[in-house]
C-alpha cells in the first residue's frame, strides 16, 4: 500500500469523523453521525492495521493486529451493549483513560524506535520539533489515563478505597503542589528536547500520572461527568501531539476534532451550571453541594395532592410543559411519561417538553432518555426556545427536576446564582414530582416548591406518573 492511498484514506476517514460530528449536533441526524464515525473509524482501523502488517511484514505482523481487533473490537462491542444509561459517563471514563494509556505507550515506542515511525534514520536521533512533541503528547496521555481512572472509580461509587469515593480528598497547598509538579514537568520535558534521554522522559510520564491523580481526587463524585468532559479534550490534544510526532494526519485531525469539541463540552456545562472554567481546571470543587444537602432544612408547609389531583388539574388545561430532570432518569420514567403525553395529545391538550442543559447528571441526558422512549422530537424544546413561553402555559409539570426551575437562581449569593434555568414558575399552575422535600444536586431548597399555584406530588416519577395516566383516562 502507497503512502499515498494511505494518506487518502485517512483524509476519508477525517472527513467521515467531521461528518459525524455534524451528524450528532441535532437528534434528528444523529442516527447519520453515528453511521459516519462508524464508517470512518472502520476506514481508519483497517487503514492503519494494513500499514503495520506492511511494516512489520509476514504472519507475526498479521497475527499481532488480529489479536488487537480481537481482543479489543470483543470488549468494546460487549461493553457498549451491557452498559445502562446513567452507567455512560463511566464507561466514556473507561474509554479515555485507554486513550491516554494508548498515547503514553506510541510515545514510548517512538523514542525506543524512532526509524520505525518514521521519524528519523535508522540510529539518528529524533528531531528537536518530535522530541517536544513525543513528550508533550505522552505528558498528557498520562495524566488522562490516571484522571480518567479515578473518575472512573469515582462515577461508578462501587469502591472503598479512598480516592474513588465522591468525597473530595483536599489538602494544604494542593495547588501549589500541582503547580509545582506541572512546572517540574515542564523542565523535564524541556530536558528530554535537549537531551533525548530516556530519564527525563520517564520523569515526565511519571509526573503525568501523579498529576492525572491529584487534579482529580479533589472534585466530588457528582462533577465527574464535568470532569470525563475534560479528559475528553485531554485524550484528544494527547491524540495531535502524537499525531504531529508522527506525522500522521488523521490522528491531528481527529485529536483536535475530540480535543476541541471536549473543550466546547466542558464550557457549555459550566455555563450551563454557573461555574467557572478555572475553577474546574483547578479542581476541588463539588464538596459544597453535598455539605449543603446534609445541612438540616427548615420545615414550611407546602400544598400536596395526590396523583389523582394533578391528573384532574393535567386533564382541564389547555396546554402542558413536561420538565424532566435526574428524578425522571433515576426512576427510568420516560416510558411512562411518553404514555401520559399521548393520553393528553388524545384530548386536544397541547404537550411539550422543555429541556435544561444540564438536567440529569450527563450531557444531553434528557434528549437521550426521551429519544430511548421515541418521545417525537417535534414537541422536545430547549431552555432558550421555550422559556418565553411558560407565562401563557397552563401547567408546567416537574418531574424529578429540582435545580434546573430553582428560582434561587435569580437570588444574589445562593450556589447557583446566575445559573439560566426553566422558567416553570411563570406557568399558570405548576405540579411537581418528587419523593420527598430533599434538595437537589446543588443543595438548595427550593421557593417553587412552597408557591401558592404549586402542588408537589411526593412517589417515585414512574409510580406517580402511571398513576396519573390511569387517571387521565
Ligand atoms: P437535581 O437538582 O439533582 O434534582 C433531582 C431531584 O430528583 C431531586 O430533588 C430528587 O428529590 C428527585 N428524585 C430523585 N429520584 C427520584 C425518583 N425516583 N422519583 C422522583 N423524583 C426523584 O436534578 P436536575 O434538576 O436535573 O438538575 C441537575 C443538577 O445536576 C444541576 O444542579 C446540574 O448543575 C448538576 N449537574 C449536571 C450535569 C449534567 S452535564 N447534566 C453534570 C454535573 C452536575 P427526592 O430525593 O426528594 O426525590
Amino acid at each position: 500500500m502507497s503512502m499515498d492511498l494511505v494518506t487518502i484514506l485517512y483524509l476519508v476517514a477525517s472527513v467521515c469523523f467531521i461528518q459525524a460530528l455534524k451528524g450528532l449536533s441535532h437528534p434528528t441526524t444523529s442516527i447519520r453521525g453515528n453511521v459516519f464515525g462508524m464508517v470512518g473509524m472502520l476506514i481508519a482501523v483497517l487503514t492503519t492495521a494494513a500499514l503495520i502488517v506492511q511494516l512489520a511484514g509476514g504472519a507475526l505482523g498479521l497475527g499481532w493486529v488480529l489479536l488487537g481487533l480481537l481482543v479489543g473490537g470483543t470488549a468494546g462491542s460487549v461493553m457498549a451493549q451491557r452498559v445502562e444509561m446513567t452507567k455512560m459517563p463511566e464507561l466514556v471514563a473507561f474509554m479515555h483513560s485507554m486513550i491516554g494509556l494508548a498515547a503514553v505507550f506510541i510515545a514510548v515506542a517512538a523514542v525506543a524506535e524512532p526509524w520505525a515511525f518514521s521519524i528519523s534514520g535508522h540510529g539518528q536521533p529524533i528531531p528537536g520539533g518530535n522530541r517536544v512533541e513525543l513528550a508533550l503528547g505522552a505528558f498528557i496521555g498520562a495524566i488522562t489515563f490516571t484522571g480518567s481512572v479515578i473518575a472512573f472509580g469515582k462515577l461508578s461509587g462501587k469502591y472503598k478505597f479512598r480516592l474513588f469515593q465522591g468525597r473530595p480528598v483536599q489538602f494544604a497547598g494542593q495547588h501549589w503542589l500541582n503547580l509545582g509538579l506541572g512546572l517540574l514537568a515542564v523542565f523535564f520535558i524541556v530536558g528530554f528536547w535537549h537531551s533525548q534521554s530516556w530519564l527525563d522522559i520517564v520523569l515526565v510520564i511519571a509526573l503525568g500520572f501523579a498529576l492525572g491523580v491529584l487534579l482529580i481526587i479533589p472534585i466530588g463524585g457528582a462533577d465527574m461527568p464535568v470532569v470525563v468532559s475534560m479528559l475528553n479534550s485531554y485524550s484528544g490534544w494527547a491524540a495531535a501531539g502524537i499525531g504531529f510526532s508522527l506525522n500522521n494526519a488523521m490522528l491531528i485531525i481527529a485529536g483536535s476534532l475530540v480535543g476541541s469539541s471536549g473543550a466546547i463540552l466542558s464550557y457549555i456545562m459550566c455555563k450551563a451550571m454557573n461555574r467557572s472554567f478555572f475553577n474546574v481546571i483547578l479542581g476541588g470543587f463539588g464538596g459544597d453541594a453535598a455539605t449543603a444537602a446534609a445541612g438540616a432544612q427548615e420545615q414550611r408547609n407546602v400544598k400536596s395532592g395526590s396523583a389523582d389531583d394533578a391528573a384532574f388539574v393535567l386533564g382541564n388545561a389547555e396546554s402542558v410543559v413536561i420538565v424532566p430532570g435526574y428524578g425522571l432518569a433515576v426512576a427510568r420514567a420516560q416510558h411512562a411519561v411518553k404514555e401520559l403525553a399521548a393520553k393528553l395529545t388524545e384530548k386536544g391538550i397541547d404537550v411539550k417538553y422543555a429541556i435544561h442543559p444540564v438536567a440529569g447528571r450527563m450531557p444531553g441526558h434528557m434528549n437521550v432518555l426521551l429519544a430511548e422512549a421515541e418521545v417525537p422530537y417535534d414537541q422536545v424544546f430547549e431552555m432558550e426556545d421555550i422559556n418565553g413561553e411558560f407565562g401563557q402555559v397552563d401547567v408546567a409539570i416537574i418531574l424529578g427536576a429540582n435545580d434546573v426551575v430553582n428560582p434561587a437562581a435569580h437570588v444574589k449569593g445562593t450556589a447557583i446564582y446566575g445559573m439560566p434555568i426553566l422558567e416553570a414558575y411563570k406557568a399558570k399552575t405548576v405540579i411537581v414530582n418528587k419523593r420527598s422535600m430533599a434538595a437537589g444536586y446543588a443543595g438548595l431548597d427550593n421557593e417553587l416548591f412552597y408557591m401558592d399555584k404549586t402542588m408537589m406530588v411526593f412517589g417515585d416519577a414512574k409510580k406517580v406518573v402511571e398513576d396519573m395516566t390511569k387517571a387521565v383516562e
